[in-house]
């Protein structure tokens, strides 16, 4: 079947089988492979994107049914990925704070930080704690990604700043 699915601003059209997974697509057809795959039971969140501006894990959705949709993954927050000066606040705090240490749940973390900041620009920490439930650190403990988003919304004045100019779009679209 063919797949029209808008990823990180570009348009991209392919064939996917019809079981063929969201995150299997994004990484097998299109190497985005900072999406990870943790389970591919929806349990452990590596595999979080934004669909249509909200976060899901890609392993639990079919390529499919991202036709006609868009989708933003970790590779498409930062303005430019490749220089810290680009780096999404989220990527900066989680640097800063060391919210990471192998970093594999790390791009689902963020992107499912960026939701939870989209929808409310200065949380508490029982909230952060909250919308991050579904996301899985095998390492940190938890707290310094709490710290993380924490300092992430605080760069973003509290305001929903701190979402990229691309997620702002869908959020505010
Ligand atoms: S790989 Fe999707 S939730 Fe673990
Ligand atoms: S930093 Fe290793 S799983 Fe989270």
């Amino acid at each position: 079947m063919q797949v029209n699915v808008t990823v990180d601003g570009t348009a991209h059209s392919n064939e996917a089988e019809p079981r063929q997974l969201l995150v299997q697509h994004l990484r097998e057809t299109l190497g985005l492979t900072g999406v990870n795959v943790g389970c591919d039971t929806s349990n452990c969140g590596a595999c979080t994107v934004h669909l249509d501006g909200r976060s899901v894990k890609s392993c639990t959705v079919l390529a499919v049914q991202a036709d006609g949709h868009e989708v933003t993954t970790i590779h498409g927050l930062a303005t430019d990925e490749t220089t810290e000066d680009g780096w999404h606040p989220l990527q900066t705090a989680f640097h800063e704070e060391h919210g990471l240490q192998c970093g594999y749940c790390t791009p689902g973390m963020i992107m499912a930080a960026a939701d939870l900041l989209a929808e409310n620009p200065d949380p508490s920490e029982e909230e952060i704690r909250d919308g991050l439930e579904g996301n899985l650190c095998r390492c940190t403990g938890y707290v310094n990604i709490v710290r993380a988003v924490q300092a992430a919304a605080a760069a973003g004045n509290g305001d929903g700043s701190s979402v990229s100019a691309h997620q702002a779009e869908e959020v505010s679209a």
